[in-house]
C-alpha cells in the first residue's frame, strides 16, 4: 500500500495518509514508514483505535525490540503492569486525576523539560510511539524539535569545536532542575549513561545534535564550560523555527526518533481534567530495523 506524508514543518513533521497500522504487518508498507521517519522524524497518525497488545505488538513490528526500563520504574510500579507501556497520563492507581503533591506526578512534570527518551540509559530509546487515549479540552500539546535542522544551522567553528564530544545523561539531574528528590537507593539505579553530543543517523547518514535536559556535564571538559555549552546549545536548537507542535486529538498515534528530535510536554491545567496517552519506545540498538522484527 502506498502512502503518502503531508509536511506538517518546513524541516520536518509528516502526517501519514489514513492507515490503519493495527492492518500494517507487510515489509512494504512497514519499509514506507521506516523511510519517512528517516526523511521526516516525526510521524503522525491519526484515528488509530490501539489496544495495549496491539500497540506493543505494532512498535515491534515497526523497529524491533522494547524498552522496558522506564526511569519512573525506579519511584513507583506502573499502574499498567507492562513496563514496556509508559504511563503518560495524570491519573493514579484509582484512575483519578493525581493528588498535585503525589510524588509521580511531580516526576512527570520533568516531561516539560526538552528531552529525548531514556537517554539516561544505555540502550537509549530510538522510536517513540506515543498513543492519546484520553485528552483533555484546553490546549495539552506536545512540541518537537528538529536536531538535524538544529545541527545544519551552527556555524562552522561550533561543529568543529564539538568533534569528539560526550555527554553524560542522569534523568537525576533533569528531575533535580525541578527539585525533585531521589533517595540514596533511588540515585544508586540512577547512574546515567554517556553519549556523543553530535550523532550521525544511519540510512539518512544526517548528522543530528543529541541534546536533553538530562544532560550534567560534557566528559571531556570542566563541568561549568560543560553546562555552558549545553545551555548555549539546547537555546540554539530549540529556536521556534526548529520547532514543531502538536496538537492532540483522540487516537493519534505520533512517532518521533528520539535521536534525530527532541521533545517537551506544554503545560495545562492538570489538577482539573484528565490526560490520557502511552508510549511505547523501542532500543536503540545496532541490529537494522527489519532484522530485529522478522526474526
Ligand atoms: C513522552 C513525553 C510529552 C507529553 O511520552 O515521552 O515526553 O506531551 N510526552 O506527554
Ligand atoms: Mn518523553
Amino acid at each position: 500500500m502506498a502512502l503518502a506524508f503531508r509536511k506538517l514543518h518546513p524541516h520536518f513533521a509528516a502526517e501519514v495518509s489514513p492507515v490503519e497500522l493495527r492492518a500494517v504487518h507487510d515489509e512494504e508498507t512497514l519499509a514506507q514508514i521506516r523511510a519517512g521517519m528517516d526523511e521526516y522524524a516525526v510521524l503522525v497518525f491519526r484515528g488509530q483505535p490501539f489496544a495495549d497488545a496491539e500497540q506493543l505488538a505494532f512498535a515491534q513490528r515497526l523497529d524491533g525490540r522494547l524498552h522496558e526500563s522506564a526511569g519512573s520504574r525506579v519511584i513507583a510500579k506502573s499502574r499498567l503492569g507492562n513496563e514496556a507501556l509508559s504511563d503518560i497520563s495524570n491519573l493514579a492507581a484509582d484512575g483519578e486525576i493525581m493528588k498535585a503533591d503525589d510524588r509521580r506526578r511531580q516526576y512527570g512534570l520533568g516531561n516539560r523539560l526538552w528531552h529525548t527518551d531514556a537517554s539516561f540509559q544505555d540502550q537509549a530509546g530510538r522510536y517513540s510511539m506515543l498513543h492519546a487515549r484520553v485528552v483533555p479540552p484546553v490546549a495539552a500539546d506536545t512540541e518537537f524539535a528538529d536536531m538535524r535542522a538544529a545541527y545544519d544551522a551552527l556555524p562552522d567553528e561550533t561543529k568543529a569545536r564539538l568533534v569528539g564530544l560526550r555527554a553524560h545523561h542522569s534523568i537525576a539531574h533533569s528531575r533535580q532542575i525541578l527539585g525533585f528528590e531521589f533517595s540514596p537507593h533511588e540515585q544508586d539505579q540512577l547512574k546515567g549513561a554517556i553519549h556523543p553530543v553530535v550523532r550521525t543517523i544511519p540510512r539518512s547518514l544526517r548528522r543530528s545534535l543529541y541534546l536533553a535536559s538530562h544532560q550534567s556535564r560534557i566528559v571531556e571538559w570542566p563541568i561549568p564550560e560543560g553546562r555552558l555549552l549545553l545551555r548555549d546549545l539546547m537555546e540554539h536548537a530549540t529556536q521556534p523555527e526548529f520547532v514543531y507542535r502538536h496538537a492532540w486529538r483522540v487516537g493519534d498515534l505520533v512517532v518521533w526518533d528520539n535521536r534525530a528530535t527532541m521533545h517537551r510536554a506544554r503545560p495545562f491545567d492538570d489538577a482539573k481534567y484528565r490526560r490520557e496517552l502511552r508510549r511505547v519506545t523501542t532500543l536503540d540498538i545496532e541490529q537494522p530495523a527489519f532484522v530485529a522484527s522478522s526474526s
